[in-house]
């Protein structure tokens, strides 16, 4: 298994281009099969979980053409099968994201059931109650969610969520745009990738109204065709490299994104002492140098502080003067980095849904163990300001979600290398002895 070398110490430096975003990219493929024609999706990420929806794609017997620029074209046209296989969506939970649109085109749908995850039991019930309101029948059995319309189209009803999920508010936008009348979504995610997703399914012809607000309207169509569309950019990622400069006391200019999708985290790393400047595509920190100070965090749906942040804050504030309040209120087991920091030698309580951490003036390089995506990016950061080697082990969670890491965060001067499974076995054992 590849491992990241990361050698602290050095403060970050320059400009970096921001990729196009995962959690949008990811249900603009997948709804792709709701269309009939060919469709070309621009700004895709090159991630692993983009290379699993486009396995899974083809798997379905999509056509699928990816150029050198990473724009994909994906001709649904040629769908044989309705059938999502476990040894997919194993590695990737958002494959459910094919339920909606493959029984609302095809009128069935057989998916295997995401399962438990390192951040928590994540079930599905909103959106199979919410196809079920549709009309589908849906039973759940051997490991597979097995949908059908019984060759009719879904119908349009009033859905009241009964939480407020992304991919659950996506899959049945997806899955309203091909039904009979109309489908009004109430409590829906306003998270900005599902307003992306509303923008694409609108280009082929769906007509979405309110994504970005609780309350989503969609007047079922009878088709959906072919177009073109630019991924937005991937705020988290945005956010993720704004921190690596505060920890690092850096200053960085990240390019092609979107501040505007970044209120909740801005607010925060001024607090933390940060100075920010925007302008329409393009967001700079400067930390001058100063450490930086503690910020309480207290994640919820969009437009609050987002979960998939939090890890990235738990670090900054490890380090940071004074100590900060945690409280992580989207998943239930989202603090897995809390002890692979604590090996590094931060200070920090668990106490139920939150941590205590108190920051201390510097971090100790150690050999950690990435558990998901956000938290492997935490262990990132934090060996960017410890004294020493940190050697980041199972670092393939980081590669489904941050593009070209190492060659990003090298551009911004820092001391970062991938060591293959044989270096990385050596460098243990210098790092250890
Ligand atoms: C999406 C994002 C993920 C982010 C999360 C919250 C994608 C591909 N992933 O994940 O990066 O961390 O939103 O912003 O977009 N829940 C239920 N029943 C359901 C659905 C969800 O109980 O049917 C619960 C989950 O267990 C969790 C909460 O609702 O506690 C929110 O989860 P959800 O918004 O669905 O997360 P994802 O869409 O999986």
């Amino acid at each position: 298994m590849d491992k990241l070398m990361i050698r602290g110490g050095l403060p970050l430096k320059g400009e970096i281009r921001i990729s196009g975003a995962k959690n949008s990219a990811l249900p603009i493929l997948l709804s792709s099969l709701l269309a009939d024609s060919a469709i070309t999706i621009a700004n895709v990420p090159h991630l692993n979980d983009i290379t699993t929806s486009l396995t899974l794609l083809g798997h379905l017997g999509a056509g699928v053409i990816v150029d050198e620029k990473l724009s994909v074209e994906v001709d649904p046209s040629t769908v044989t099968s309705q059938v999502a296989p476990y040894e997919l969506v194993r590695t990737m939970r958002a494959s459910i994201l094919v339920l909606g649109p493959l029984l609302a085109r095809h009128g069935r749908a057989s998916v295997s059931l995401p399962g438990g995850c390192a951040i928590g039991s994540r079930p599905v019930n909103v959106h199979i109650d919410g196809l079920r309101a549709m009309g589908a029948d849906i039973v759940v059995e051997n490991g597979f969610i097995e949908a059908t319309t019984h060759g009719k189209r879904l119908r349009g009803c009033e859905i009241e969520l009964s939480l407020v999920t992304v991919t659950g508010t996506e899959n049945l936008m997806a899955a309203a745009t091909l039904a009979l009348g109309v489908t009004i979504l109430r409590n829906a995610a306003c998270e900005p990738e599902v307003t992306d997703l509303a923008n694409f399914l609108n280009t082929l012809g769906a007509k979405i109204s309110g994504a970005g607000t609780p309350v989503i309207t969609i007047e079922g169509v009878d088709r959906l065709g072919g177009g073109h569309y630019r991924v937005m950019p991937d705020r988290i990622e945005t956010g993720t490299y704004l921190v690596a400069a505060a920890i690092s006391g850096g200053s960085v200019k990240l390019k092609d994104t979107d501040p505007a999708l970044l209120t909740a985290v801005i607010e925060k790393l001024e607090l933390a002492g940060a100075t920010l400047e925007s302008g329409d595509d393009w967001i700079s920190l400067d930390m001058q140098g100063r450490r930086p100070r503690a910020v309480d965090i207290s994640t919820a749906p969009y437009p609050e502080f987002p979960t998939d942040m939090q890890a990235q804050f738990t670090a900054l504030n490890a380090i940071a003067e004074g100590s900060a309040l945690i409280t992580e209120n989207v998943f239930e087991n989202r603090f897995m980095h809390v002890q692979e920091l604590q090996r590094m030698g931060a200070n920090i309580e668990l106490c139920g849904k939150s941590v205590r951490v108190h920051g201390v003036e510097s971090l100790t390089a150690a050999p950690v163990m990435a558990t998901d995506l956000r938290a492997s990016a935490s262990l990132v950061l934090a060996g960017l300001v410890a004294r020493g080697n940190t050697v980041v082990d199972r670092i393939y969670h980081i590669d489904r979600g941050y593009e070209c890491i190492e060659e990003k965060l090298s551009q911004l001067g820092a001391s970062i290398r991938r060591l293959t499974a044989a270096q990385g076995q050596q460098k243990h054992k210098e790092v250890i002895h």
